[in-house]
């Protein structure tokens, strides 16, 4: 029996196609989620979106300090292993409850693969960062989604034969959702026609959570907003941490998170992205949209290589500037390999 978990909104894109490939060819799998997300715009709509089964089961750990979080999520993580006998564990990505999971089960000596495996900002104030390092050493099968993630790796002393490159799961969601996403036409909800838009997430500790950080940012995307109307999805998180500096920015509609078919339809046909997510910068570039990642490094450096991934510092001139640039002098990119929609395949022959 393989075990299969998902816990937080970037997780659902990456493991869904995982899941699905796993039930067409009849492998048995319990498939858990934490809970790290709750609320519906966060989680339940994806599972909707996405085609996903629902979760057999359900950990419910909810919010709290990391330590507090990681902790909940292996207590009731441990209990679920006991009751089932894991031959394999599936996690993806690098949120907390990848490591909780990752790390109890390795512990009950239960196999462990890891989706989207090496990837490094090399910056460990990233509560990620860490996440992916240690699931990284936890697991005995590495699936890899850029080439950077092997060459990590490599350097950290993890055998290549536990490493495989098979592109990018996340992508297959992409490609399966979009002709639905763009039919949606979710640009007219706000009265815009394609390219005459711009989006924006933030959501990262280091952006949102320290108020002067945030006041420069918010003072940025105002700016934009006069040349170029901007549509944010508000993250509770950053909602929660400094709201009033996000309020009366002219030109930047706030809105609630949005579902996923939603976003991939605005994301599709915006004239630019300005996020902090690591997830939008791969999507941007699949989908030849040009991004501005607020942040000082990428643990995703393919999307600068080849895609249309810039990265600018959290300071409002630099932002604004290289915005404008990247408006006069959209930079194209190309498709990385084997971000071709079959990465799921790929993943569920290796655990087969
Ligand atoms: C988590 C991931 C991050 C990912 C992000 C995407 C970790 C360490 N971080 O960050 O990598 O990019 O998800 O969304 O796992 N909250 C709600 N409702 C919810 C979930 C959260 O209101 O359904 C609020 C709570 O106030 C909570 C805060 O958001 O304290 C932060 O949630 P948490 O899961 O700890 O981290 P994220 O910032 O969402």
């Amino acid at each position: 029996m393989i075990c299969t978990v998902v816990g937080a909104r970037p997780n659902f894109m990456k493991m869904a196609p995982v899941i699905l490939e796993l039930r067409r060819r009849g492998i048995p799998q319990v498939f858990v989620h934490t809970g790290q997300h709750y609320d519906a715009r966060m989680s339940e709509i994806f599972f909707d979106q996405l085609g996903m089964p629902q979760p057999d089961v359900y950990l419910g750990v909810g919010s709290g300090s990391h330590a507090d979080q990681t902790a909940r999520i292996m207590t009731a993580f441990e209990k679920t292993c006991g009751d089932y006998a894991f031959k394999r564990l599936v996690v993806a990505g690098d949120v907390n409850s990848t490591l909780a999971c990752a790390l109890t089960a390795a512990k009950m000596g239960i196999p462990v693969a890891h989706v989207e495996a090496g990837l490094r900002s090399f910056d460990r104030d990233m509560p990620e960062e860490i996440n992916r390092v240690l699931t990284d050493h936890l697991s005995d099968l590495l699936f890899t989604t850029e080439p950077s993630g092997a060459e990590n790796l490599a350097r950290e002393g993890i055998s290549g034969d536990k490493v495989r490159y098979v592109g990018n799961s996340m992508i297959d969601s992409l490609r399966a959702h979009l002709d639905r996403a763009l039919t949606q036409q979710p640009w007219t909800t706000y009265g815009f026609t394609p390219g005459s838009y711009g989006v924006v997430t933030l959501h990262r500790p280091s952006n949102v959570d320290t108020p002067e950080t945030a006041r420069e940012i918010a003072e940025a995307i105002g700016a934009l907003g006069a040349d170029l109307p901007l549509i944010f999805p508000i993250h509770p998180r950053t909602l929660s941490r400094g709201g009033d500096i996000w309020n009366g920015l002219g030109g930047v509609h706030i809105v609630d998170p949005l579902g996923y078919l939603e976003f991939l339809g605005l994301m599709a046909r915006a004239r630019l992205v300005i996020t902090d997510s690591g997830g939008i910068q791969e999507e941007t570039t699949a989908l030849g949209v040009p991004c501005l990642t607020v942040r000082l490094n990428t643990e995703r450096p393919v999307t600068l290589t080849e895609g249309t991934n810039r990265l600018v510092a959290p300071r409002r001139d630099v932002i604004v500037e290289s915005a404008r640039a990247v408006l006069n002098d959209p930079p194209r990119g190309r498709i990385p390999e084997l971000w071709d929609g079959h990465a799921a395949v790929r993943i569920v022959d290796g655990l087969a």
